[in-house]
């Protein structure tokens, strides 16, 4: 099964894939996710990348298409799998259908989180994440079991992202309703759109996502 799943910073999509990819051995493709590690390794790309994330605003969709291009054929993706972030520009909507049927892959589903704005600004506001592992913590919504230590893998290391600060997030919100919002009707008119409230807790919405793609 391949899912897209869809909405504005902070919406809990890469809540919902990680659980997704833990529970049904769907693998996760998060862009944001591929360009920081990039960021960290020190690579071109990254680089790149990290002086417009920074400022909260699209990385060019000719760098992202290639590198999902090159995810996508990766072997383990042949057991399905769920874009986090991407695509986020109607020319990466297309471009995706393209290297989708060049490969005879189809979408299962895409499905929006719907969240109002000013939520979305508390959650990524309180984000952090361990460093080891990647598993995502909130200071009010989801903190560690023991404090200070992850319940995942038992490390004591967090780190918070540089873009989820306040001026950043304005930004990214700008960009989502600009530039991402406009593929909502690009999906609704192939009958593929399907919307799930994403301001309830995690676990509920993790549980209607699930009843909606039949899991
Ligand atoms: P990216 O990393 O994709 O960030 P984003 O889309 O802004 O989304 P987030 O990761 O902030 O939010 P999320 O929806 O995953 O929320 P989460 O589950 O963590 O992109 C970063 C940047 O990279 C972009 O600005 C851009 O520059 C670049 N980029 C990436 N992809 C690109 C592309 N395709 N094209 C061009 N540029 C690209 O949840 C947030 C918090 O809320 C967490 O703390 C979580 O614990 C909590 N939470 C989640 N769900 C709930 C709930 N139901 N109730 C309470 N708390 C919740």
């Amino acid at each position: 099964m391949n899912i897209i799943l869809l909405g504005a910073p902070g919406a809990g999509k890469g809540t919902q894939a990680r659980r997704l990819e833990e529970e049904y051995g769907l693998i996760q493709i998060s862009t944001g996710d591929m360009l920081r590690a990039s960021i960290k390794k020190g690579e071109p790309l990254g680089l790149e990348a990290k002086q417009l994330m920074d400022k909260g605003t699209l990385v060019p969709d000719s760098l992202i298409v290639r590198m999902i291009e090159e995810r996508i054929a990766e072997p383990d993706c042949a057991k399905g799998f769920i874009l986090d972030g991407f695509p986020r520009t109607v020319a990466q909507a297309e471009a995706l259908d393209a290297m989708l049927a060049a490969r005879g892959m189809k979408l299962d589903a895409v499905i929006e989180l719907v969240v109002d704005e000013d939520k979305l600004v508390e959650r990524v506001s309180g984000r952090f994440t361990c460093a080891k592992c990647g598993e995502g913590y909130h200071d009010s919504f989801k903190t560690p079991q023991k404090a200070g230590v992850c319940d995942s893998c038992g490390s004591s290391e967090f780190t918070r992202r540089a873009d989820d600060n306040a001026e950043t997030m304005k930004a990214r919100l700008q960009a989502f309703h600009d530039q991402t919002a406009p593929i909502l009707p690009y999906y609704e008119t192939k009958g593929a759109l399907k919307s799930i409230d994403g301001m309830a807790d995690m676990d509920a919405v993790y549980d209607e996502l699930v009843q909606l793609l039949g899991l």
